[in-house]
């Protein structure tokens, strides 16, 4: 609750994605009323009853239940975790036909009810699909984002943590670009507590370092093959990764989260959603930051600003 304002947040999609976002949410009292929204009614109405099961146990009362898009008109907040998530050997862009087609006719019914928040896209391709809501919607670019690389930079925070044996709260490291294979690490702007990730690694003076940083960064990219040939999917880490970014808009921290935001020329790119940092508020995306690049960083984010450009012109053409 801010001031006396009652949080309504609105999840549409209640599969392996939403759900863990739903229990994220429960178990960290972000928000006081949480709807739940699925083509699959019943199992939207089951994942309410079997969430509100669990709410004695939580820190503060969620009022969770199921309901239809009506009730966006009223929240602050609707969570897009619809859609097909990828089978084993498929690259999240090869969704977009068939996810943009559900997120055109999802988008429509939302704003029908009058809503007038902020949208926070996860479903796959994200960077197109946020795109997609913030055209389709008409809703100011700010109050339109996605997960972008909150999940990527993530997992970069806790494998460099993991290999340099500090708490990964204190590796401030960030994936941008692309939620996907274009995707690369900032090395060039990382530190490790309140030094840079350069100086760590010449105080440290082993010869692997270098080259097990390079590793780290491939198997953060592509750490959602590695799990989905696995266990199906992955659900836990991008469910707690919308729980973050929640906490940030409605608690209106101005946090730095790498979220998919609206490029207007910053980073020499424009009218294409990407992991960017940004500062995340009650209004959404207050700003993009645009940090410093070495010459290869630039090369590797124009590349990925490329590959979305040509797919949002697919989806727009
Ligand atoms: P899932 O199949 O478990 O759940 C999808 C849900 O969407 C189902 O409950 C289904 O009934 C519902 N749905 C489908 N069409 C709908 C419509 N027209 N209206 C309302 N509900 C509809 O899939 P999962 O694993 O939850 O993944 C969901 C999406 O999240 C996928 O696109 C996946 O690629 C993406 N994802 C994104 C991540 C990120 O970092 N941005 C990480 C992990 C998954
Ligand atoms: C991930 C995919 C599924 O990064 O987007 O987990």
């Amino acid at each position: 609750m801010v001031g006396n304002k009652i949080n309504r947040v609105v999840l549409v999609g209640t599969g392996a994605v939403g759900c863990s976002y739903a229990y994220a949410m429960i178990n960290q009292g972000i928000a006081e009323e949480l709807v739940l929204v699925d083509v699959n009614a019943a199992k939207a109405e089951g994942e309410a009853m079997d969430l509100n099961h669990g709410v004695p146990f939580a820190p503060s009362p969620t009022k969770v239940w199921s309901g239809s898009y009506k009730e966006c008109k009223d929240a602050d907040l609707v969570v897009i975790t619809a859609g097909l998530p990828q089978k084993p050997g498929e690259t999240r862009l090869d969704l977009v036909d068939k996810n943009a087609k559900i997120f055109k006719t999802i988008v429509r019914e939302i704003m029908d009810s009058g809503f007038d928040g902020i949208f926070l896209i996860a479903s796959n391709p994200v960077d197109i699909l946020t795109y997609v809501t913030w055209k389709e919607s008409g809703l100011p670019k700010e109050r339109v984002l996605g997960s972008g690389t909150t999940l990527d930079t993530a997992r970069l925070r806790y494998m460099v943590g993991e290999y340099l044996e500090v708490d990964t709260r204190n590796v401030h490291a960030a994936i941008i670009g692309e939620h996907g294979d274009t995707e690369f690490a900032v090395w060039s702007q990382a530190s490790i507590g309140i030094e840079s990730l350069d100086k760590v690694i010449e105080r440290r003076n082993n010869p692997e370092d270098r080259a097990k940083l390079d590793e780290i960064f491939v198997n953060v990219r592509d750490a959602a093959y590695h799990i989905i040939e696995r266990k199906g999917a992955t659900y836990y880490a991008i469910g707690m990764a919308l729980a973050r970014v929640t906490k940030a808009i409605l608690g209106n921290e101005n946090s730095i989260l790498t979220v998919s935001s609206l490029l207007e020329g910053q980073y020499g790119q424009e009218d294409l959603y990407i992991g960017v940092p940004a500062v995340v508020n009650r209004g959404g995306v207050r700003e993009v930051i645009e940090i410093d690049l070495n010459e290869e960083e630039k090369a590797k984010f124009n590349h990925s600003a490329k590959v979305l450009k040509e797919l949002i012109a697919k989806v727009y053409s």
